[in-house]
């Protein structure tokens, strides 16, 4: 039996009120455009979008996220101190009342502030399957490593890097015929998949975490 200080429970305590993302991102922004196309088609019900932010100005996620009329902000963090830095996201994802924040492709470590401005209310999509291969070019670590199974986790953020509570892992074969950009490409087809799908049990409320174990409950 677990002790009760070891278990967080999910905090929606409406479920037909909808969830505000607050999406970091400092690139591409394909998991960001995923999880847009998902809630345009009603295939994430309880979430929008509150706010796209970006910490690089060039980031084609941020122009996507214009175009899609969503709103956004940039606060650029080359040569900031990070507390100073995530003091501005603070601020920005509360002022856009922001119940989850959904990292998406975000490259840079959040500061122990900001994790405890959002307890258990940070998501993070990362390209292995945790615990293996944390860090930058996950794809390419497996693929260096041999592994012959291969995949992607959406993760709970906790301080330190790519380790909190697993939510869901997807995971598929290494090919013989793969080199590390077929096999990055082929994880991020399901990156698209898991993230919307632990955004959605996420966003049911319907959950507990004990130690590191994510459970959901059975009517989510
Ligand atoms: C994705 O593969 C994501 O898993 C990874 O960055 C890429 C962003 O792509 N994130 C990490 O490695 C975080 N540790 P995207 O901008 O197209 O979503």
């Amino acid at each position: 039996m677990k002790s009760s200080a070891s278990i967080a429970m999910g905090k929606t305590s409406n479920p037909n009120q909808l969830q505000r993302l607050g999406i970091l991102l400092s690139g591409r922004g394909s998991n960001f455009l995923a999880i847009a196309r998902n809630i345009r088609e009603n295939k994430l019900p309880n979430v929008e979008i509150a706010v796209v932010i970006s910490n690089v100005a060039d980031a084609a996620g941020l122009s996507a996220a214009k175009d899609l009329g969503l709103p956004t902000a940039l606060y650029v963090s080359k040569g900031r101190p990070r507390a100073d830095h995530d003091q501005d996201l603070i601020a920005c994802l509360r002022g856009h009342k922001v119940d989850l924040v959904c990292l998406a492709g975000y490259m840079r470590l959040l500061s122990p502030e900001f994790i405890a401005a959002f307890p258990n209310r940070i998501l993070n999509i990362h390209p292995s399957l945790l615990p293996a291969f944390p860090g930058l070019d996950a794809q390419q670590q497996a693929f260096d490593y041999g592994v012959k199974v291969a995949g992607c986790t959406a993760h709970f953020v906790d301080e330190h890097l790519d380790h909190g509570a697993i939510i869901l892992q997807r995971a598929i074969p290494v090919l013989e015929s793969d080199d590390a950009h077929s096999l990055a490409s082929r994880i991020l087809v399901e990156e698209h998949i898991a993230y919307s799908e632990a955004i959605a049990r996420v966003a049911s409320g319907e959950y507990e975490i004990q130690g590191r174990r994510y459970l959901q409950r059975a009517n989510a």
